[in-house]
Formats: C-alpha cells, sequence, structure tokens
C-alpha cells in the first residue's frame, strides 16, 4: 500500500482525495517534531510540505522509498533540489496557485502604505480627532510600481496595479528587454538601477538564491526615492531588514510592508520597535481561504500522477 505522509497544513477535502491512493498520515505539526518524520520518512512513497519542513540533511537521506515531494507553495528554498534528483525524486510545486494572494497583498499594502491613514483607530476611538496630521496621505493612481522579478506573482501584480492606475517597470535578469511579455502586459522593461530610482512602489518577487541574498541591502535602500515604499513577500534573507527599520526612522522610506524573514517565525525583533508606517505579516501573503483550497488540491492532483 502506498503511503502517503504530510508534515504541514493541508486543506481536508484534499487529503481525503489523497486517501484514495493509500495511506495518508496528515500532521499539520510534524514538523515541529524531527524524529517522528524522520521515522516516518522512512518509508513513504511521497511527502507533502509547506515552506517550514526542510528536505535537506537526514530528512531527505531517511527518504528512501520517496518518489515525489509536493510543496504546498511555490518557493524551493527549503528543499535541496539537486539532492532529491540524485534520488530520482520529483518536487512538485503549486505553482501559480497563491499569485493571485500574493497580488492582491501586494496592492493593499501599497494603497495603505502611501495613504498612511488607517492607523488611526485608537486616536479616533479615544475622542481624538488626527485629521491634519492624516490629509497629506498619496494616491495610488499615477504612481510607479517597480517590480523586482517579473514571474508569475510579478505579472499578476502588474496586472492589479494597472488597474487602480499605476505606471508599472520590471527588472527581470532572466528577460532580454524585447521579450514580448514586456509588450503583451504593457509594462516596461527596466535596468534594476533606474528602477529602484525612479519607482514610488518597489515590490520583490524574486526567488531566495544564493545570487539574491543580501540583494536588497541599504546602497539599495539608499538608492530609493525618498518617501517610496517597499514591499517584500519573496523571501527573508533577500532585504536587510534593519536597513529597512532605520531608513522609516530617518524618513528616507515613506513606508514598508515585510510578510518575510531572514528566520521564521520572527522571533523578539527590537529594531522593528516604533518604526513609523511598517506593516509585519507572519508570511500570510499567499495565504488565503481561496489560495488555501487551490495549493492543497494542485498538489494532490500532482502528487497522485506521479505516483500513479
Ligand atoms: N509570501 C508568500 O506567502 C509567498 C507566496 C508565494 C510565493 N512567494 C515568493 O514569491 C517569489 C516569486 O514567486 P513566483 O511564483 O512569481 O516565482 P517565479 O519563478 O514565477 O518568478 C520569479 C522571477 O524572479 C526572477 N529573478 C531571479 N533572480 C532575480 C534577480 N536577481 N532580480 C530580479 N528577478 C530575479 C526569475 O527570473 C523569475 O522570472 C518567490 O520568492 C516565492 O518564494 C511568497
Amino acid at each position: 500500500m502506498l503511503k502517503i505522509v504530510v508534515t504541514e497544513f493541508m486543506d481536508a477535502p484534499a487529503v481525503d482525495h489523497l486517501r484514495t491512493l493509500g495511506e495518508v498520515v496528515y500532521d499539520p505539526q510534524l514538523v515541529d517534531d524531527p524524529a517522528r518524520l524522520k521515522a516516518l520518512a522512512a518509508d513513504c512513497d511521497a511527502l507533502i510540505v509547506r515552506n517550514r519542513t526542510q528536505v535537506r540533511g537526514e530528512l531527505l537521506a531517511a527518504l528512501t522509498r520517496c518518489r515525489v515531494v509536493g510543496r504546498l507553495g511555490v518557493g524551493l528554498d527549503n528543499i535541496d533540489l539537486a539532492g532529491c534528483e540524485e534520488k530520482g525524486i520529483q518536487v512538485c510545486p503549486a505553482t501559480g496557485a497563491n499569485a493571485n494572494s500574493v497580488a492582491e497583498y501586494v496592492i493593499a499594502a501599497a494603497m495603505i502604505l502611501l495613504r498612511g491613514s488607517y492607523a488611526s483607530s485608537d486616536a479616533v476611538a479615544a475622542g481624538q480627532w488626527p485629521r491634519d496630521t492624516l490629509s497629506q496621505g498619496r494616491e495610488i493612481a499615477g504612481k510607479t510600481l517597480g517590480l523586482l522579478g517579473f514571474g508569475s506573482i510579478g505579472q499578476l501584480t502588474a496586472r492589479l496595479a494597472q488597474a487602480v492606475g499605476m505606471t508599472v517597470r520590471a527588472y527581470d535578469p532572466a528577460l532580454q528587454p524585447h521579450a514580448a511579455i514586456f509588450g503583451d502586459t504593457g509594462v516596461a522593461a527596466s535596468d534594476l538601477d533606474g528602477l529602484i530610482a525612479q519607482s514610488d512602489v518597489i515590490s520583490l518577487h524574486m526567488p531566495l538564491l544564493d545570487s539574491t541574498r543580501n540583494f536588497y541591502d541599504a546602497d539599495r535602500i539608499r538608492a530609493m526615492k525618498r518617501g517610496a515604499v517597499l514591499i517584500n513577500t519573496a523571501r527573508g534573507g533577500i532585504v536587510d531588514e534593519r536597513a529597512v527599520a532605520d531608513a522609516l526612522r530617518s524618513g528616507h522610506l515613506g513606508g514598508a510592508a515585510l510578510d518575510v524573514f531572514a528566520q521564521e517565525p520572527l522571533l523578539a525583533a527590537p529594531h522593528f520597535k516604533d518604526c513609523p508606517n511598517l506593516i509585519l505579516t507572519p508570511h500570510t501573503a499567499g495565504l488565503t481561504y481561496e489560495s488555501n483550497q487551490r495549493v492543497s488540491s494542485l498538489v494532490a492532483e500532482k502528487v497522485l500522477a506521479a505516483l500513479g
């Protein structure tokens, strides 16, 4: 009988779908019990993970029978891809299935940060009326969005941004400036320095690789327009978090939204305390009711096809 081990949260109907093929060990907390996970992995035919399970080292070595790793998401930085290939293990991400959730998060964050007017509930309820200080917010229409990474999420974000009146530029080293995708989407191909210097909102959509670690450092933040807004839903480790906090405090950055962090969960982070116009979220940009359903059912389909 085939055995499928699921180590993190998966939508219930998709888990039931997997059960049509074999035994399913589903424990959303399994990721936090490495010894039990390793023991269960030893004779599984498929392993299904989100982004917290590190499929490398001892866990990868334990996968002696496994034929497929399903990834409930798209970033593959928690999986040793070369190691999987060596062992003949297919890796199946949920490509595109949470892209719309991330794109909506980016546009909502950009609007909130540019406007700067949504953090007044306590003051208003306490009888204050901070109308003067909150009357200088900015509209999103007419602003320039700079996308670093123009893959599936970058392209969807561009579409939503254009719908609210933004001009969109993108930098992606895998795309030639005359690539058809730019003409098809109405997005301007840009060089990196020009994009950073001219954008009102910069949103990161590249993978975490050796070449992108610490990519968005203090120098790149300094090169942004004064008052511009930075959004990172890509991966922690790409952006220098302390440099973001410093630039918010100095007023050089007009706002920032960080959904991903070099260390997750983010434990004590005193450098973020009292930073103006900062949104921190616990890696939830891609997590919605709808995306959970799409991601889980797509991965279940791919795993069943790989085992079938
Ligand atoms: N926060 C979340 O919940 C969440 C959810 C989904 C995806 N993500 C992350 O979003 C990112 C983008 O996902 P995607 O599905 O669009 O991936 P994708 O593979 O479709 O696109 C990524 C693009 O980045 C480009 N790129 C690579 N190096 C670059 C660099 N140095 N500068 C600029 N671009 C570069 C690639 O050429 C590619 O076109 C990934 O890091 C993924 O892990 C986060």
